[in-house]
């Protein structure tokens, strides 16, 4: 496999994940939830979205968690904005970056933001120049870019043509987002091979959801292609509110277990990953579909059973030797 040697990670739990929680989750909880990710050596985070606080209410305090994150000097602060209200509100709130949102299709876009494709650009445009003015960097994120819910697919020169109209108002960073996980690897390879060559120079971003288990394939394709930014939720949180059927993202710990036992770099230590994990899981109060947390690391030993290490014995000493240290 051709992969990159190093990869940069976003996540997005906070955002992506916190938003659908039924239950609002008390802003010390996201505060320390986004500090033991920094911690851990995620280099993006987004911590919130400002968005409508009636619309998505458990983002209401995005200002507050802002003002208490502990920011560390080597992790990118984000926030996801629909609109210039909203980044005016995440300019002031200090954030490093600004993430928006529109869709490549128009249904979603309108369940989402209350926008067509063509309003949201006008929208998207405005919060450009805001950035602009406070030299904050922007990327800009495009929902439903492998399928709608409402529209089930969604054509390649679509999706190109929203990529189009970023790249005119001036965006030089894009995420595809899989909202709904309806994006196969093969997909992804085809959308890329499109997209990339048109687009060069900009910094691609694969957003995923795992709700049909082909998140992490999707993301060796987009890599495969040399793609190098991930977006993925501690614990495999998340799920769009306006998008029926949505579930978590790809879940950062395993994706993490995955690059790093193929050797790719992340920056990230996994162990402070899967301990904020379960802090994660104290705080949502329930068991999070995250793999690793659950069955251990690849490299996990289990003592060997008397009646086998009786056998063994017996052996050459080769195998004992193999059992004796776990494998580099
Ligand atoms: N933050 C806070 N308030 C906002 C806002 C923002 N970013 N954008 C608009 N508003 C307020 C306006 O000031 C206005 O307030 P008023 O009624 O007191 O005058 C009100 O919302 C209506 O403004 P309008 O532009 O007509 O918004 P809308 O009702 O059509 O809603 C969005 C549009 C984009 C604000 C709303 O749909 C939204 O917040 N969507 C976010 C969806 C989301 O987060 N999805 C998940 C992530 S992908
Ligand atoms: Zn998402």
């Amino acid at each position: 496999m051709k992969l990159p040697d190093r990869v940069t990670i976003c996540e997005v739990g906070p955002r992506d994940g916190f938003q659908i929680e039924p239950e609002f989750i008390p802003t010390e909880q996201k505060v320390e939830v986004v500090d033991l990710l920094a911690a851990s050596g995620l280099e993006r985070i987004e911590v919130t979205s400002f968005v409508h606080p009636k619309v998505v209410p458990q983002t209401r305090d995005a200002e507050q968690v802002m003002a208490k994150i502990r920011r560390r000097p080597s992790t990118r602060y984000a926030a996801l904005v629909p609109n210039d209200k909203g980044a005016v509100r995440a300019v002031d709130a200090g954030v490093d970056a600004i993430h928006t949102v529109v869709s490549a299709s128009e249904s979603h876009n309108l369940a989402n933001v209350n926008m067509t494709i063509a309003e949201s650009i006008e929208k998207l445009r405005a919060v450009m120049q805001v950035a602009e003015r406070a030299r904050v960097p922007v990327a800009c994120g495009i929902s439903t870019s492998f399928g709608c819910p409402f529209e089930t697919e969604v054509p390649i020169p679509q999706v190109e043509s929203v990529v189009r109209r970023l790249v005119d108002i001036g965006a030089r960073a894009i995420g595809l987002a899989d909202t709904t996980g309806m994006a196969n690897p093969r997909q992804v390879a085809r959308t890329l091979e499109h997209l990339m060559p048109k687009f060069p120079g900009i910094e691609w971003t694969l957003h995923t959801h795992d709700t049909r288990a082909m998140a992490i394939p999707n993301i060796l394709a987009a890599m495969e292609l040399g793609v190098t930014h991930f977006d993925s939720s501690i614990g495999g949180l998340g799920g769009c509110p306006f998008a029926p059927g949505a579930s978590g993202n790809v879940c950062t710990e395993d994706l993490v277990h995955c690059l790093h036992a193929m050797g790719v770099r992340t920056g990230i230590d996994l162990d402070r990953l899967l301990a904020a994990s379960r802090r994660v899981q104290d705080v949502v109060g329930r068991t999070l579909p995250g793999q690793i947390v659950k069955a251990g690391t690849w490299d996990r030993r289990y003592p060997v059973p008397d009646a086998v290490a009786a056998r063994l014995g017996a052996l050459p000493a080769a195998v004992a030797v193999r059992l004796g240290a776990p494998r580099a």
